[in-house]
Order: structure tokens, then C-alpha cells, then sequence
């Protein structure tokens, strides 16, 4: 069992996309996720970071297990923040995520953002109680926009208001 002490939280940097890649396109992500399986290292990195988009890693032993990543709207929704999160399967469920979105709040409130927003598939569990615990509240439902091998599945919108 890892403590929590020892999970740090650091910016992204390019050295940790091939960690990132590797747990993004696993089994325990991948099916919560619309990421491809053939995901590259350079896309990882493009999609991490960006002009658009601010990314934090938690490290274990300096080996990354999980990352959170805002992205930033433009023009007149330059308000509101999308956000993607996901933990190494194996390090699921020990307070990684919960590190992770004490640290997006942190920047969302430094930022002045009035609105963070997501989507989740409406079988996912472990995110739901994660975005329950911090506030994030159901909006609606879109049937079958996540694709999941031949199942389509339904998501809720989430959001938060600050
Ligand atoms: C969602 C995810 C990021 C949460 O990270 P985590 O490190 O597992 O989360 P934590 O351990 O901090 O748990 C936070 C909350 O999630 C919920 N949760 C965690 N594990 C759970 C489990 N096994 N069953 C049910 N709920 C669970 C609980 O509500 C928990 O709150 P608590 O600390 O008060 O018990 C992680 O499970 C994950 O990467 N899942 C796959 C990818 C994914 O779904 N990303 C989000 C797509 S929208």
C-alpha cells in the first residue's frame, strides 16, 4: 500500500509522456476514456500540452501514475475548463485522483474560472464518486456518445460552478 506522502504532484514535462501513454490506452482507462489504442508518445505530449491546456502529474519514485489535464476554453466561453484525469489502474482507489483534483481546483481558483465541466459515462463508478466528493454536479445525459468496443454507451454532463 502507498502512502500519500510519497505521490507527488509536479507540471508536465515531455520525459513523462511515454509513462502517460502507456496507463492512458490501459485496461482500467482506456474503456472511461475515447482514447485510440494506438495512441503515440508525440500525441500524448501534443494533447498534454499545449497553448490550450495546463497538465499536472502525480509521481510515485518519480515514475508517473497519473495526470489530470485542464483545458482552457477560448473567446466568449474563456470562463470554463474542460477537464481530463485518469490513475494508473494499479494505483487506483488509494487518493491519487483526489490529490490530483485538490490541485486543478488550486489552479481553477487562481485562474478565476467560473465553470469546470466534463463528461462521464454513466457506468463509471469510481469517477462519479470522485467528481461527487468534489461538487461537480449532473447537468444532463447524452445517450450513446461514448463508443466502447460494439456497445454505445451513455454519459452525463457534469459541472461545477465557482
Ligand atoms: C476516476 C479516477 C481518476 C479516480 O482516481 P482514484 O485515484 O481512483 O480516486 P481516489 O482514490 O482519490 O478516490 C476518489 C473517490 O472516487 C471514488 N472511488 C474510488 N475508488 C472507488 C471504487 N473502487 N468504487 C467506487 N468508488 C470509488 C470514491 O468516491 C472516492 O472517494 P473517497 O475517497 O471519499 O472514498 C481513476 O479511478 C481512473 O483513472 N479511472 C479510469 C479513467 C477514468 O475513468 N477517468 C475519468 C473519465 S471521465
Amino acid at each position: 500500500m502507498v502512502l500519500l506522502e510519497e505521490i507527488k504532484l509536479v507540471k508536465m514535462k515531455p520525459k513523462y509522456a511515454r509513462a502517460l501513454r502507456d496507463i492512458w490506452i490501459s485496461p482500467g482507462v482506456i474503456e472511461y476514456t475515447l482514447q485510440k489504442k494506438n495512441l503515440t508518445v508525440k500525441n500524448t505530449l501534443k494533447k498534454l500540452i499545449n497553448d490550450e491546456a495546463k497538465t499536472i502529474v502525480a509521481l510515485i519514485n518519480k515514475i508517473p501514475v497519473g495526470c489530470a489535464r485542464i483545458h482552457f476554453l477560448r473567446g466568449r466561453k474563456n470562463h470554463i475548463v474542460e477537464m481530463v484525469i485518469f490513475v494508473d489502474p494499479k494505483q487506483q482507489s488509494r487518493g491519487i485522483g483526489s490529490k490530483l483534483m485538490e490541485s486543478v481546483l488550486k489552479i481553477i481558483k487562481k485562474k478565476k474560472i467560473k465553470r469546470l465541466e466534463l463528461e462521464v459515462n454513466v457506468d463509471n463508478k469510481k469517477a462519479i464518486g470522485l467528481y461527487k466528493k468534489f461538487k461537480l454536479k449532473k447537468e444532463g445525459i447524452k445517450r450513446k456518445v461514448s463508443q466502447r468496443g460494439n456497445k454505445l454507451i451513455d454519459n452525463y454532463t457534469l459541472a461545477r460552478l465557482f
